[in-house]
């Protein structure tokens, strides 16, 4: 593992993209000072230029170097930092518009997954990284979920199952108010125990699609998985159903057995509806815009 971080740490100085693991979902990084690297990543996801990149930083990296710093934002590094919280705050000057397409804002995340904390801290800088999907596809979870999406110029670090399994929570601190962009792996509740109730931005997340994280079989959502599977095999049709466990080890498992039941070449997936709360919300908000990017029209 050793010489295979320091070829990726050289790989990521010669402008080239690294495939790392976060304890969210596996990362397809380039050097965030590097506007060549990141136009790198827009290219092998085949997505809009107009979607901002996370900035990934080592936990001994400063964060003032690449946006304003506040209060809250001490508050909520203190609490969630390393781990699945993303910060979108006013960039600081020279943070490139590769990254934050054109906006005032940069979005920074400390990841907890030693190895990505190894290799931001052997790198040094910053790392741009959208998960390793193509685009509007389900997130990898393990190093596998990547092979044969991208071509073999990239390296790929193997770190093992991501822990927590949907993407981070984003929050935006930059406006007079804090307000939540996307749910994630952080519930919303224990935000807003330490800042208040989040707003609800009417400015989403460019990126946050309604069609996304897409199977390529039909996905319905539920609260009744068995009445709903017995309805339509009744109508002759084939059936696979996703239910949900306890919530930390169903977002765990998520995209690995979103990704299992489309690979099974049935007509019809059906997924169980998660309890709205905690990291229920995150879960839900990921099948919804499955079952809507879903089926044939998905490709
Ligand atoms: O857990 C995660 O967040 C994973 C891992 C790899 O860290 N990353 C991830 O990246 O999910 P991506 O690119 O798939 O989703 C990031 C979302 C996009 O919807 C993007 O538009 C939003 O974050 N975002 C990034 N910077 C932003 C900014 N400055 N303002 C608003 N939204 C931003
Ligand atoms: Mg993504």
């Amino acid at each position: 593992m050793e010489s295979e971080l320091s070829a990726a740490v050289a790989h990521l100085k010669a402008g080239g993209l690294v495939v790392f693991p976060t304890e969210t979902v596996y990362g397809l990084g380039a050097d965030a000072d590097n506007p060549l690297a990141v136009r790198r990543i827009f290219a092998a996801k085949g997505r809009p230029l107009s979607h901002p990149l996370i900035v990934h930083l080592a936990p001994s990296a400063e964060p003032r170097e690449w946006a304003k710093w506040s209060t809250e934002a001490q508050v909520l590094a203190d609490a969630f930092w390393p781990g699945p919280l993303t910060m979108v705050l006013n960039r600081a000057p020279g943070v490139c518009d590769e990254v934050t397409a054109g906006l005032n804002t940069v979005g920074l995340r400390v990841p907890a997954h030693p190895l990505a904390q190894a290799l931001l801290t052997a790198f040094g800088g910053g790392l741009a990284a959208p998960s390793a999907n193509r685009f509007g596809r389900l997130s990898p979870t393990t190093a596998a979920h990547v092979h044969g999406t991208f071509d073999e110029s990239v390296q790929v670090l193997d770190g093992g199952p991501c822990s927590v399994g949907i993407e981070s929570t984003i929050v935006d601190l930059s406006g007079p108010r804090p307000a939540i962009l996307r749910p994630g792996g952080i519930p919303i509740e224990d935000i807003e125990a330490l800042v208040g109730s989040l707003a609800h931005s009417n400015t989403p997340a460019p990126g946050a699609l309604a069609k996304h994280y897409a199977p390529r079989t039909t996905l319905l959502l539920t609260e009744q998985p068995a009445k709903e599977a017995a309805r339509l095999r009744s109508l002759g049709r084939q059936v696979e159903v996703l239910r949900m466990g306890e919530p930390v080890e169903s977002a765990r498992k998520l995209y690995a057995e979103l990704r299992r039941l489309d690979g099974m070449g049935v007509d019809v997936l059906v997924a169980e509806r998660a309890p709205k709360r905690g990291l229920g919300l995150a879960i839900n908000d990921r099948l919804e815009r499955a079952a809507r990017g879903s089926g044939a029209k998905a490709d």
